[in-house]
């Protein structure tokens, strides 16, 4: 947390339908990684929000409402307005070692996986993503990643609004049958990252790395409201991106969080 900077800022852009919005602020150079967050404050409501764009001197956020603090963002923040940030926040995607990436991002885990394939192709890296959601406009926010050369873009939608209908999880084979991967990453809802993940143990052994989500208090680390059940590891500060083999040994994963009292919801 050495660079963790906690500042409000003014909102220059925003971008996105009724349900979904991508918010921008300029924050200048700040050492950010794919896979790190932000906690937002907006009128005294506060959330972890990862980071969906940043180019070295503006930062993105893709935020889908979902209950009050996503509501209240969507419906009222405008331009102009000021959001608290606090962050960059958690650890990364392993990125060095690998040269060939397979991403996948379900839902508004779209954003983290949309940053990553800009920071890969900026440094060349090749990566195949596969995107998965409700309808078509909730991924307009990734479009532009269709011009990076490095990377290879498919969409899947539920209501066949998109290229392809059906999971997102149904473009895995072919991908793995044509490209020599060696890792892949995944953020989205925890039933399709293991329906994900046991496709891919299927043909190969690369690393998967699982960026997770839990419900946050603090986000540093302090409160516990993050742990996961019974490895004992704080998704704001151990994560939120953990290796598969590491989260297959937690009783939670895939099966149940728990909301801000406590209590076990059932995935
Ligand atoms: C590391 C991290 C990154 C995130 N990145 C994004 C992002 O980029 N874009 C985005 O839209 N959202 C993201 N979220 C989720 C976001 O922080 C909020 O939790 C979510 O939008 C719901 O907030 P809310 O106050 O609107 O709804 P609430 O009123 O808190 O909840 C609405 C419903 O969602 C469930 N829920 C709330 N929080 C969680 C959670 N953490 N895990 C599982 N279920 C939950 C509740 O149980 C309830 O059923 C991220 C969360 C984490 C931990
Ligand atoms: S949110 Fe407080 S320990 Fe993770």
């Amino acid at each position: 947390m050495n660079n963790l900077i906690e500042k409000s800022y003014k909102t220059f852009r925003v971008d996105g339908c009724t349900d979904q919005k991508t918010f921008y602020f300029k924050i200048g150079k700040v050492d950010i990684k794919p896979g790190q967050f932000y906690m937002l404050n907006y009128n005294n409501s506060q959330k972890p929000f990862s980071v969906s764009h940043y180019d070295g001197e503006n930062i993105g956020f893709t935020i889908l409402k979902r209950g009050n603090t996503t509501l209240h963002m969507i419906e009222n923040a405008k331009i102009g307005d000021y959001f608290g940030l606090t962050g960059p926040l958690g650890n990364s995607f392993h990125t060095e070692q690998y040269t060939n990436f397979l991403l996948i991002g379900g839902g508004v885990g779209a954003a983290p996986i949309y940053f990553l394939s800009e920071y890969l192709s900026k440094i060349n890296k090749k990566n195949s993503v596969l995107f998965g959601s409700r309808t078509s406009s909730l991924c307009d926010f990734t479009h532009n990643l269709k011009s990076n050369k490095s990377a290879t873009v498919s969409y899947y939608t539920d209501d066949n609004s998109g290229e392809n209908q059906g999971f997102v999880t149904n473009g895995i084979e072919e991908i793995l049958q044509k490209e020599k991967i060696d890792t892949v990453c995944l953020c989205g809802p925890e039933k399709m990252m293991i329906v994900a993940s046991e496709k891919i143990k299927k043909f190969t052994s690369v690393p998967i790395q699982i960026s997770m989500e839990r419900y946050m208090k603090c986000g540093i680390g302090i409160c516990g409201s993050c742990v996961l059940d019974d490895i004992g590891l704080r998704v704001c500060a151990d994560g939120p991106v953990f290796d598969y083999e590491l989260l297959i040994t937690s009783k939670e994963f895939g099966k149940y969080h728990r909301n801000s009292g406590g209590l076990i919801e059932k995935f």
